[in-house]
């Protein structure tokens, strides 16, 4: 997608579709019941370009537009522009709108458009929010909105958008400079979502290292892609317990990014599970539902386009990512329950369930990472059906043994809009994963599952500050958005890459 910043007046661009947001600036002191909504409510178009504000007059106090946010009015040949449509997206109540429900409003509008056949537009920087925050938000969300998971329909449209422009106003190079980071940002997050999209036939270990290295040579990283060999010969018994099952050869996926001129510490680590599919193993799973159980190497998908966004933005850091990925299969080799594994770190563990499987990669994730020299440790994975359980689809779960580490993301995860909610990892959780033959269980049951498998991670982080992120609930859109398909959604990539950022400033 093309990129362009502009400062023109709204009314002057000539372009397929000038969309701008439109508020509400009612008087939220009444209530619902003494407002008779259409009458006080108060639209405004947020720009300040006379011309748009008088194209859009007759339509605003029509009692028509109920500015419900997303919701979408399409004008033909609006009087007075030179655009060929005005597109005006409701955002809700002005008080309220915040960057974070601007990149969805973009994303809606994306969505629109982009089903309509339009292929470029240009968008209107709302004032209320300051330019580069507005211009980042703008071109992120319209990156999420233009993605669609239907690649195997043989009657796939392809109605993406191809180029987008910003107006907005201010400093010149640093709203330019707002916009190509986003442009990256955005990219990468798709580039994400492609791999998570991608059926577990058509996206084996194998196969997800190929791309992780085709993706590093174009963005100059350095990727080694190991084997089964490797991963005896590092003794990662957890990881290999999980891959035993399979057929499909497993892979340790290692990306560096080691930037001239960065110091020799902090040494980032991003960990990731890249289960490409998990039938549970011998604990099988249900049947029902079980195909959703190829994005479970959505965590590991996410670090390998954070570290492609990190390649292009080049902060000053240097990052190394790892990704566990394998299938977790039922077969003559599969490990079983009552087995126990000897972790990469020494540690014990007795299996009690072997769908229990991505704590156990990650372990010995975790172990390598600061085998190599991490200082700071990330690890992202669908890892729990419980914290789905917990929080929904609406955050994230994080879990950090170190605060300093954890308020620095969610200063992250503010600035990209996304939403992640911290658990806790007190000691009182740690005899749930007690073991009477091991050092630890794999599964601590039902209760405060997603905690109990943060708590058997946190035993390979060990004395390393360190943050999980539980993204099952929120990796996989289970209903379309107006701002974003339903299927993989790239979650947490854009955390990371303000988490990583933060680092080098
Ligand atoms: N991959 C699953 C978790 C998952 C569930 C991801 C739903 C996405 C959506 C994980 O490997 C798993 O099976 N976890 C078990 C752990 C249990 C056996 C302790 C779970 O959550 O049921
Ligand atoms: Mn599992
Ligand atoms: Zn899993």
């Amino acid at each position: 997608m093309k990129t362009t910043l502009s400062s023109a007046a709204p009314a002057e661009l000539a372009t397929e579709a000038l969309v701008a947001v439109v508020l509400d600036y009612c008087d939220s002191s009444q209530t619902a019941k003494s407002k008779s909504s259409q009458e006080k409510q108060q639209l405004k178009v947020e720009t300040s370009d006379a011309a748009v504000q008088a194209a859009a007059a007759d339509l605003l106090s029509s009692g028509e537009v109920t500015c419900k946010p997303f919701e979408i009015n399409l004008l033909h040949k609006p009087a007075q522009l030179k655009a060929k449509r005005l597109l005006l997206v409701s955002g809700g109540v002005a008080k309220k709108f915040t960057s974070y429900d601007l990149r969805r409003v973009a994303g809606a509008a994306a969505r629109a458009l982009k089903a309509r056949g339009v292929r470029s537009f240009a968008f209107v920087a709302p004032s209320g929010i300051g330019g580069e925050e507005a211009v980042k938000a703008i071109v992120e969300g319209t990156c999420v909105g233009n993605f669609d998971p239907d690649y195997y329909k043989s009657d796939r449209k392809d109605q993406k958008i191809e180029a987008v422009t910003v107006i907005a106003s201010g400093d010149k190079s640093s709203l330019q400079k707002a916009l190509d980071e986003a442009q990256i940002i955005g990219e990468s997050q798709n580039f994400t979502r492609d791999l998570v999209n991608e059926p577990s036939n058509r996206m084996t270990p194998t196969m997800l290292g190929e791309r992780a290295k085709t993706m590093a040579q174009e963005v100059g990283l350095k990727c080694e892609v190991y084997g089964a060999d490797k991963i005896k010969e590092l003794k990662m018994g957890a990881f290999w317990s999980v891959a035993q099952g399979s057929d499909e050869p497993p892979a340790l996926i290692v990306m560096k990014y080691e930037p001239a001129g960065a110091p020799e510490k902090p040494v980032l680590g991003l960990v990731g599970k890249g289960i490409t599919f998990d039938t549970g193993g011998i604990s099988i799973k249900p049947a029902d539902g079980m195909e959703k159980m190829k994005y479970d190497m959505a965590g590991g998908a996410t670090m390998i386009g954070a570290m492609r966004a990190i390649a292009m933005l080049k902060p000053k850091v240097k990052v190394t990512a790892i990704i566990c990925a394998t299938e977790n299969m039922p077969s003559g080799k599969a490990q079983k329950p009552g087995d126990v594994q000897i972790a990469m770190s020494g540690k014990s563990i007795e299996i009690i369930n072997t769908d229990a499987e991505g704590r156990l990669v990650l372990a010995d994730g975790l172990c390598y990472a600061r085998q190599l020299g991490c200082t700071h440790l990330v690890d992202a994975a669908t890892l729990t059906g419980a914290v789905v359980v917990a929080l929904g689809y609406a955050n994230a779960g994080v879990f950090a043994n170190d605060d300093a580490m954890y308020e620095r993301l969610e200063k992250a995860q503010a600035k990209a809009g996304e939403k992640m909610w911290r658990l806790p990892l007190d000691d009182e959780y740690k005899e749930n994963i007690r073991s009477n033959i091991a050092d630890m269980v794999n599964s601590g049951g039902r209760w405060g599952g997603a905690i109990n498998a943060a708590m058997f991670l946190k035993e390979f982080a060990e004395d390393t500050p360190w943050i999980h992120l539980d993204i099952a609930g929120t990796a996989w859109m289970e209903e379309q958005k107006p701002w974003i398909a339903k299927g993989p959604s790239g979650i947490a990539l854009r955390s990371l890459v303000e988490f990583v950022k933060s680092f080098a400033s």
